[in-house]
C-alpha cells in the first residue's frame, strides 16, 4: 500500500450545486463541520485550506474520512466529484500514454468503469474517441496491475475526463447517483422539486427568519401547495443522515481512502423548522403526501386536504407565527390561465394572514413583477433553474 493511503491525508473535491446556490452550499458546509457532523478533521483541515466557492461548486480539501458523513449529511449538493489528476494533451497518443501512466491502482477497487467526458476549446474535441482511447488505456493497465481478489469492490466507478484548453482533468464521480435522489420519496406528484433545491431554498428562507429575529423555537413551517411533500420533508431532514441509500465511492474507491472504524454517527435532533403544516388541493396528490410523510416523525407535521385559499389556517396553527414557502403551480405540468392573477391573488391571501411573519414564493422569473400588496417589501430575489425554467424565490415581508 503506497505510504499516501490514508483516510486522513486530504483529498481534493468538487462538491457540485446548482447555478445561483452555490453561497448556501458553502454556508452548509461551515455550518455542519462546526457542529461536528461533518467528521473529524474538516474544521482543521478548512482552517488551513477554506472551502471555496467555484461556478456550479465548492472547492473542498477534506480527510478522505469525511466522505460518508459528507455524503450523508450534505442536503444542497448534487453530486461529489475526487480530483485526481490533470496533465496536458494536444492529441491522442499523448492522452493515450499519459492516461496509461497513472496510478489508477492507488484508487480503484474495481474495473467496471465507464466515462463522462467533455471536450471544450481544445484540439481534442472528439468526446466519443477520447471515451475510446482512455477504455483501451485502463484495459492495458488492469491486464498490467491487475486488481487482487481480496482487494476488490467490483461497484461501478465513473472517471470524468474534462478536456480545457489542452489540458485534461481527471476526476471520480464519488457519489454515484445523483445526491438529490435521497429515495424517502415513494411519490413524486405533478410537478416536483428536487430535493437539493428544495433544501436549498429553505435554508436561506431559515437563514432570512433568524435575521429577522423570528422566534423559530414557535414556528411552523408552511406549505400551502404541498405537492408530494419535498418541503416539509427536507425541513425536518436537513441535519439528519440520509442513510436510505448508498453512495457509489463505497463500491470502488480503495477502502484505506475513507474507511474508519466504526463510529455512532452523532444523533442530531436538530432541524430546519420544527413542525412543518402542508395543504394539498388534489385528492391523488394528498395521497402520495400521506405516504411520503410516514418516514417523518408523527409528531413533527400536519397535513389537510383542501384548497389553501379556503382554508382556515388558524384552526391549524393556533396563532403560531408561520413562515410560509411554496413552488407555486407553473410550466406544462401545472398550466395555469392566468399566472400574474394566480399570483397575485396568492400574495394578497397570504398578506391577510397576520401570523405569516415570511414568504417564500417560487414560480418563473417572467412572473417576478406580479404586483404584491401595498407594504409588501421583497428582502430577496434568488434565481436559479427548475427543470430547465428561470426561476426566482421572492423572499417577501
Ligand atoms: C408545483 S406543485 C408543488 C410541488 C411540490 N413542491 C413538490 O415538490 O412536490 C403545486 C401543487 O399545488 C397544488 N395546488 C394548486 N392549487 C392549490 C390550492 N389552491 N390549494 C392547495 N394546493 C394547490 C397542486 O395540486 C400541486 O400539487
Amino acid at each position: 500500500m503506497s505510504q499516501h493511503s490514508s483516510a486522513t491525508v486530504p483529498l481534493r473535491l468538487f462538491i457540485t450545486v446548482p447555478p445561483g446556490l452555490e453561497d448556501l452550499a458553502l454556508s452548509e458546509i461551515q455550518e455542519k463541520a462546526q457542529l461536528g457532523l461533518l467528521g473529524e478533521g474538516l474544521s482543521d483541515c478548512m482552517e488551513a485550506n477554506p472551502a471555496e466557492k467555484a461556478k456550479g461548486g465548492i472547492l473542498l480539501l477534506a480527510p478522505g474520512s469525511c466522505l460518508t458523513p459528507l455524503h450523508h449529511y450534505l442536503k444542497i449538493p448534487t453530486k461529489i466529484t475526487l480530483k485526481l489528476w490533470s496533465f496536458k494533451a494536444r492529441d491522442f497518443p499523448k492522452l493515450y500514454s499519459k492516461l496509461l501512466a497513472l496510478p489508477w491502482r492507488d484508487y480503484l477497487a474495481s474495473t467496471d468503469i465507464s466515462f463522462k467526458v467533455s471536450c471544450k476549446k481544445s484540439r481534442i474535441i472528439h468526446s466519443e474517441r477520447v471515451e475510446k482511447t482512455a477504455k483501451r488505456a485502463l484495459e492495458k493497465y488492469f491486464q498490467a496491475y491487475p486488481l487482487k481478489k481480496k482487494n476488490t469492490l467490483g461497484g461501478a466507478v465513473q472517471i470524468h475526463l474534462d478536456i480545457y484548453q489542452d489540458v485534461c482533468q481527471v476526476g471520480l464521480n464519488l457519489s454515484g447517483e445523483l445526491l438529490y435522489k435521497r429515495n424517502l420519496r415513494t411519490d413524486t406528484g405533478k410537478a416536483p422539486l428536487r430535493e437539493n433545491l428544495a433544501a436549498a431554498l429553505l435554508y436561506l428562507l431559515h437563514t432570512h427568519a433568524k435575521k429577522r429575529e423570528i422566534e423559530l423555537a414557535n414556528t411552523i413551517l408552511l406549505d400551502p401547495m404541498c405537492g408530494s411533500g419535498v418541503f416539509p420533508m427536507e425541513a425536518l431532514e436537513f441535519f439528519r443522515p440520509c442513510t436510505s441509500r448508498d453512495f457509489a465511492f463505497t463500491k470502488f474507491l480503495k477502502e484505506s481512502w475513507w474507511k474508519i472504524a466504526p463510529s455512532e454517527e452523532m444523533p442530531s435532533d436538530a432541524t430546519l423548522f420544527k413542525y412543518c403544516l402542508g395543504i394539498e388541493s388534489d385528492p391523488m396528490v394528498f395521497k402520495q403526501l400521506e405516504s411520503n410523510l410516514q418516514v417523518c416523525s408523527n409528531d413533527a407535521y400536519k397535513i389537510k386536504h383542501g384548497d389553501f385559499f379556503q382554508t382556515d389556517i388558524s384552526d391549524l396553527s393556533k396563532n403560531k407565527s408561520l413562515v410560509t414557502i411554496c413552488n407555486l403551480p407553473y410550466g406544462k405540468r401545472i398550466p395555469l390561465k392566468n399566472a400574474v392573477g394566480f399570483y397575485s391573488n396568492f400574495f394578497q391571501h397570504c398578506s391577510s394572514n397576520k401570523d405569516i411573519k415570511l414568504l417564500g414564493a417560487l414560480f418563473p422569473k417572467e412572473y417576478e413583477h406580479a404586483p404584491l400588496p401595498k407594504g409588501t417589501t421583497v428582502l430577496e430575489r434568488r434565481y436559479f433553474k427548475n427543470g430547465g425554467i428561470d426561476c426566482v424565490l421572492l423572499i417577501l415581508y
